[in-house]
């Protein structure tokens, strides 16, 4: 999505704030730009189509230098992906970059083509550009010309501006998108996320909705949406010290599946006891709170949803807690029945989704008991805003699909399950059990990792494939489901995910010999049934890829493949078998020549609705 940044400070600005961009490619973006202003030169601007690389380029045939400047990657929402539509947008004499989407800029437009302004582009972002210069006309102040503007709009945004008649100082805003502002020495950054700044700064400020604030090289000054002076503490950025590049790795995916073992540990450290988990972590309200909860309530969008429905197997069979899991865009829009003693879980790797951050403050207004953030981003918007949190620890996930984020949190939804049936006295054995197989966890997944070689040689054959199916049974469905959301992502083919059982009542129409069918089958309670299904597709023809436990028995014929796994314990099974769905989807890519890292259309924090 959108990625802002800017800077005002004593040298040149403009490496600053290309490496900020370059930081932020992995959100996924269409094309970039920036504007600078120099006491010489006043002015410049220069934006490009495509990636940042494009405005490197662009810089060299017209170099811009300043000692203050904003830039912005875009993502298209109003208006096609064109230079014309790339920010910054300009009016008169400032420049505006903006992440977000306002939503009155249809009434606004048309005021300000009344007024006598001209648009240079289809984007809702340009009404802020020309509502900033009319309110400035007016007013002549600009402090408070920007605040009138901003009363003015509705929607999400984040916002960076410049002024020629201001040479010293950087404007900004936020409301419903994140931003931040980066605290050095004589200079000061914004950034729609810490990442973008970590090469000058691990010191930050977090703006809460509607704060907008005027930065300067002495420092920064900050207030709430009704103009109170607010002073909020430098906090620093907890994963400065992750490397935030490929290493050894051909892409970053490829490097966060194998940073799987550590960050599973990471997640795991301070939490486990010799036979128990250790829940002073949610914080006493919390800790306090856990027997009574009765009921859960799981909102989340994509991956991180996935997530939350192999949970509700744990949380039902393990915990004996009623747990229902949906996807946070229709969940904020419906009318939620909300029994007593329900808590509500948001699960998030940004912490930034726009649809998961308006359903946390939707529930926020509803009878929960409490609202917990499951995020791997310690200083996000719904850490913030959720009343208790847990944090995973993968560090930054920079590949655009999910992997190390999303086995991080089945680890933090295993631990809470736990969690709760300690609380509820439930069988001892139960979170014995699970306290083993999760401290053993990230050597079985260093284990299972060593599969890759296998992996990559049976990717070769989906090369000539378009669709694929993905077969699971119990908290295995939702990880089939996962794996076919990888492979989709990343490799352009369309894959689907069945409960096995499901197969005749449609799917097992399709299959023939062109359909590989990818099943996901652990040595469980339901692997007899799980068996039945695959004679079902055999005895169509269809090209069958076994994921199975080593104990699983199951036969080797023509067109069938196994990879085999280690037996694994029940709990951690899900965790374990969404290893190998991940290697096989970036395989295929390769096979596919795919742009692995960042997938066509897609974003990695997805900020607007
Ligand atoms: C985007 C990303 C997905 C992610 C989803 C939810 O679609 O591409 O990988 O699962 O957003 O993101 P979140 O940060 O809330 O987990």
């Amino acid at each position: 999505m959108c990625g802002i940044v800017g800077a005002v400070a004593l040298r040149n600005v403009t490496p600053i704030l290309l490496e900020g961009l370059h930081r932020l490619e992995y959100r996924g973006y269409d094309s970039a730009g920036l504007a600078l202003l120099n006491r010489q030169g006043g002015l410049q601007r220069v934006r490009a189509m495509g990636k940042v690389a494009e405005l490197e380029k662009a810089l060299a045939t017209s170099p811009a230098k300043g000692h203050l400047g904003i830039a912005h990657t875009r993502w298209a929402t109003h208006g096609k992906p064109a230079e014309h539509n790339a920010h910054p947008h300009l009016s008169e004499r400032l420049a505006v970059v903006h992440n977000g989407i306002i939503e009155n800029h249809a009434s606004l437009r048309r005021k300000l083509t009344e007024l006598g302004y001209s648009f240079n582009s289809d984007t809702d972002t340009e009404v802020i550009a020309h509502l900033l210069a009319h309110h400035y006309q007016h007013k002549q102040d600009l402090l408070s010309a920007f605040r009138a503007t901003l009363n003015e709009l509705h929607g999400a945004y984040a916002l960076g501006v410049i002024h020629q008649d201001e040479p010293d100082n950087l404007y900004c805003a936020r409301m419903g998108s994140p931003l931040v502002i980066g605290v050095g020495s004589e200079e000061q950054f914004i950034a729609s996320d810490p990442l973008a700044l970590l090469q000058v700064t691990d010191q930050f400020i977090y703006l809460e909705e509607g704060d907008h604030a005027r930065l300067t090289l002495a420092g920064h000054e900050v207030w709430s949406s009704n103009n109170q002076v607010l002073s909020y503490p430098v906090k620093r950025y907890e994963h400065a010290a992750h490397s935030l590049d490929k290493g050894e790795y051909r892409h970053f995916m490829l490097k966060e599946i194998f940073e799987q073992p550590k960050a599973i540990a990471d997640t795991l450290e301070g939490k486990l006891a010799d036979n128990q988990v250790l829940t002073a972590i949610l914080g006493p309200e919390a800790e306090n709170r856990l027997a009574d909860i009765q009921n859960i309530h799981i909102v989340a969008c994509g991956t991180s949803y996935h997530a939350g429905l192999v949970a509700r197997y744990w949380i039902e069979e393990q915990a004996g807690i009623a747990c229902q899991v949906e996807v946070a865009s229709e969940y904020r829009y419906r009318t939620v029945s909300v029994p007593a003693n329900t808590l509500l879980v948001t699960i998030s790797q940004s912490g930034e989704t726009a649809d998961t951050l308006a359903a946390l403050r939707y529930a926020k207004k509803q009878n929960y008991l409490g609202t917990l953030a499951i995020c791997n981003v310690a200083g996000s918007s719904l850490v913030r805003e959720a009343g208790w949190r847990l944090l995973t620890q993968a560090g930054p996930e920079i590949g655009v699909a999910s992997t190390k984020a999303f086995t991080t949190q089945l680890v933090a939804l295993l631990w809470l399950t736990t969690a709760l049936a300690q609380a509820k006295q439930r069988a001892p054995e139960i979170i014995n059990a699970n306290v083993r197989a999760l401290r053993n966890l990230p050597g079985l997944v260093e284990q299972v990792l060593q599969l890759e070689p296998g992996i990559e040689q049976l990717a070769q054959s989906f090369a000539g494939k378009h669709h694929a199916l993905f077969l699971g049974r119990g908290p295995h469905y939702p990880v089939a489901m996962e794996g076919a959301l990888k492979l989709k992502e990343i490799s352009y083919i369309h894959a689907e995910a069945y409960a096995a059982g499901e197969l005749k009542h449609g799917p097992l129409a399709l299959v023939d010999e062109d359909m590989p069918v990818v099943s996901v089958a652990p040595s469980d309670s339901l692997l007899e049934k799980l068996k039945s299904n695959l004679e079902e597709v055999r005895a169509r023809g269809g090209q069958l890829i076994n994921f199975a436990c080593e104990r699983a028995g199951l036969e080797t014929s023509e067109g069938v493949t196994h990879i085999e796994l280690p037996w694994v314990y029940d709990s951690v099974s899900p965790i374990v078998y969404t290893l190998p769905l991940q290697l096989l989807s970036y395989h295929v890519a390769l096979v596919k020549g795919t742009d692995v890292d960042k997938p066509r259309n897609l974003a990695k924090s997805v900020t607007v609705e």
